[in-house]
């Protein structure tokens, strides 16, 4: 049995990404995408891989991009190196996935187009919304007007470290 959720970080009107990358850096907040997505299923797009390879620096050839963690990779260029698996198209993935009676849970972690695919197939995201509204740049915005409409808070929390700038939600799929 497959669950889908979504992981994301944006900030109050959803933007994700600014000029390529993710404009901020909390370090608790990948703490929480660690402990989130730990022992699950990880799908991103390639710019998404790629944006985590830079961030992570140098990793080995076969060494997983993200430890712990089984991570997919849609693309529609071949020759991914085998830190992840290659998906070339979303619609891969129920393919692919072990088919078995252990539950197990994918996360969707962006950017742009796996975050639009995992609206209609996530029952859970979660969500941390960084207290700031960027304006400049190009940018890329989660979908929070449509989660709004299909999701709602099951749980909020404040940050300890960074209160007033951090808040994590966990959004659950409306009946
Ligand atoms: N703040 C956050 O929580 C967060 C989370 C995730 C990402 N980000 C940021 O978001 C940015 C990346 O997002 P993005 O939207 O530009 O890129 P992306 O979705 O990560 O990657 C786009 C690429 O993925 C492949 N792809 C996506 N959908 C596909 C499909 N349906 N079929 C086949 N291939 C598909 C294509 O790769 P090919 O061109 O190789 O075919 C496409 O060019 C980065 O800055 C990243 O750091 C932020």
């Amino acid at each position: 049995m497959i669950n889908f959720s979504a992981i994301v970080a944006c900030d109050l009107a959803g933007c994700f990404s600014q000029d390529g990358k993710i404009p901020w850096h909390y370090p608790e907040d990948l703490d929480r995408f660690k402990q989130i997505t730990m022992g699950k299923i990880c799908v991103m797009g390639r710019n998404t891989f790629d944006d985590l390879k830079t961030y992570r620096g140098d990793v080995a050839e076969g060494e997983p991009i993200l430890p712990g963690r089984e991570t997919y990779v849609v693309t529609t260029r071949p020759g991914l190196n085998g830190n992840a698996h290659q998906l070339s198209s979303i619609y891969e993935l129920r393919t692919t996935l072990p088919c078995n009676d252990t539950p197990h849970e994918v996360v969707m972690c962006g950017g742009s187009s796996i975050y639009k695919h995992a609206l209609s197939l996530c029952d859970t995201i979660y969500l941390t919304c960084v207290n700031r509204t960027i304006t400049t740049g190009e940018r890329l915005y989660f979908p929070v007007y449509e989660m709004d409409r299909h999701f709602k808070v099951v749980q909020a929390l404040q940050s300890v470290t960074n209160p007033g700038e951090l808040g994590y939600f966990t959004f659950r799929r409306k009946q």
